[in-house]
Order: C-alpha cells, then structure tokens, then sequence
C-alpha cells in the first residue's frame, strides 16, 4: 500500500477530529501518503480529495464535528455513485479507504468492496452507541456527558420550582444515550425506542412520585422513542399535571470530546491504518469488554443489532423511588 483515504461519515461525533488525526499520523510513521476526502461520500462520488501530513492534523484533537466535513450521500446509495467514486479512488491512485461513521457509512464500504474490490476498514464514529462490535463508539461519551450536564441543570430549577420535566436526547432509533444520561443524572422515568412506551404506566408514576413527595421529576426521551411535546401532553391529559420541556438537539452532538473520547479515537485509528497495512479489508476496529480493540467484519456488523441493556432500566425504575 502507498496512499490511502479517510472519510468522516452520517452524522458527526465528538472525537472524529481525533481519529483523523492519528490515522494520519499512524499512515506518515508508515511512510504512507494520505489523502482526506471531504463530505464523507459525497467528497468520494465527485473526487474532492486533498492532500494531508502531520502538520494538516495539528491542533484539531480537541474540537468537536469533523475538520473533513460530513454528510449524508444519496448518490452513493447508487451503484452509478459508487462506480464514479471507484473511479475517482483509481484516478487518485487510494488503494486503501479509513471510513469513520456509524452503520449507513459500512452498508456503502461492503458495497464498495463487493463492486470495485476495495480495501476498505471502519471506524465506529456516532453519538447513538448503536454499533455492534464495539463497546463504544467515538462520541457517545461526550454526548452523554453533555446531556448530562444539562439533566443536571434542569433538575436545579425543576427542584426550585417543584415541577416535572422532560428532557429530550438523540437517538432515532437508539436509546443509548437517553439510557445512560438518565441512568447518572438520577431521572425518574427514560423512554428509549426500543421500548414501546407504556403511557398509562408513565401517568401513575407521575401521580405516585407527586404523592411520595418528590420534588421534581426528570423523564428522559430519546427522539426516537416519542417527542419531548408528546411526553409532556400525554401526562398533562391522564393527570393534569403540567410539566416544562427542554429539547437538547444538536448542542449534544457539538462540543470538545471528552479525554474518553479522545484516547478511543486515536485507538481506533491508528489501529485501522495498522489493519490496512497488513492487507486486511471489510473489518470495524471495535472496543473489547476488556478495553482491548478488536476488528469484526463489516458485514456482521450491519447483521447484528446492538440491543441497550435492559437491567439498567430496572435498575433506574428501582434508584428512582
Ligand atoms: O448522529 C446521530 C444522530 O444524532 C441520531 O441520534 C439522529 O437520529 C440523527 O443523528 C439526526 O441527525 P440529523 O438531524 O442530522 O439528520
């Protein structure tokens, strides 16, 4: 191998910038070229590379979003887009791709190796921890630190003026980050999507908390479970009770990465340069239980499914009392 390319992907993380970094880095101790892609698939499909060394990759370890930029690519759902982008690769003489993002990034790189023979290794990069084959993804940390620190502030106020409130996180599909803001911010209720929420349910928790004398009352929705509004009117309509809502949105996905963040990152890629280097293709470096990186294949990552882990919300419902 002589050069390759890294893309960031879908949605941005916390960290990104970091696993850029030293995927650059990693590939320039290897007396390797790199090239950034900018715009994730979209830089691919209309060839917007640029050249990068060590010095390209100074001081961006601690900003969030991504110095190369993000989106999402409708053109390479296609295999014309796909083709354009292969050639585009051949042209530019990659002969190996860093892809950083979250799943919709591995269903385009198989697509990619299963066309035009790529060698193509993922990096998990999404604030939703919904990647299987890794404990964490680059983000999730900061953003659940962040949540965090908001749930914190409304419970201040809450608290002052007795009042329920309703918090609203990311996560379309995943409950990841509602699950662990809540769980360590002491929230009363969290809904996550992969629940169906029970409303009747919620209402008598409202009604028991008011009447053991609770002062104020977080419930956490992930945007994908219900919306903030939608939470606070079902309350108000089963019991009367009138609560504020707060819709955290984009501040959760911004913002410097945690050290967490940052280390994992920087594990990740200079881990996928060292895979790519040893002739390996169609793997994510993940993170082990026992903290130690381990690759899986593309493809049975967009196979499996990574549930949350359903104890800790028995274990909030049980805390929250
Ligand atoms: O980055 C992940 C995520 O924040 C999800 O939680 C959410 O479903 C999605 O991105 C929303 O992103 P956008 O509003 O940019 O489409």
């Amino acid at each position: 191998m002589r050069r390759l390319g890294v893309l960031t992907s879908g949605g941005d993380a916390p960290g990104m910038n970091a696993a850029i970094r030293a995927v650059v880095r990693t590939a320039c101790s290897m007396k390797l070229e790199v090239l950034g892609i900018e715009r994730g698939y979209q830089g691919l499909v209309e060839g917007q590379f640029r050249p990068m060394d060590v010095r390209s990759v100074s001081s961006i370890n601690h900003l969030g979003g991504t110095v190369l930029r993000t989106a999402r690519c409708d053109a390479f759902l296609t295999e014309e887009g796909r083709a354009s982008a292969a050639a585009n690769l051949q042209r530019a003489e990659i002969d190996g791709l860093v892809v950083i993002g979250g799943d919709g990034t591995y269903r385009g790189a198989v697509a990619m190796i299963q066309e035009h023979g790529l060698a193509i290794i993922g990096v998990p990069g999404t604030i939703d921890n919904d990647i299987p084959g890794t404990f964490a993804t680059i983000g999730f940390d900061t953003a659940v630190n962040t949540a965090l620190d908001c749930i914190d502030r409304v419970r201040d106020t809450s608290e002052a003026h007795e009042k329920v409130a309703i918090v609203e996180v990311m996560g379309r599909r995943a409950g990841f980050i509602a699950l662990a803001s809540g769980l360590a911010g002491g929230a009363e209720a969290v809904l996550v999507p992969e629940r169906p929420v029970d409303w009747e349910a919620l209402a008598q928790s409202v009604c028991a908390w008011q009447a053991r004398g609770k002062k104020s009352c977080i419930i956490v929705v992930a945007e994908g479970a219900a919306s903030a509004e939608e939470v606070a009117a079902a309350i108000e309509t089963r019991t009367g009770v009138r609560s504020r809502v707060t819709i955290l949105g984009y501040i959760q996905r911004g913002g410097r990465p945690t050290a967490r963040d940052r280390i994992l990152a920087t594990r990740f890629g200079y881990h996928a340069v060292r895979l790519l280097q040893e002739g390996r293709s169609g793997l994510m470096v993940g993170l082990g239980n026992a903290d130690e990186i381990t690759p899986t294949p593309l493809s049975r990552i967009l196979e499996d499914k990574k549930g949350i882990d359903e104890e800790l919300l028995d274990v909030l419902g049980v805390t929250a009392s």
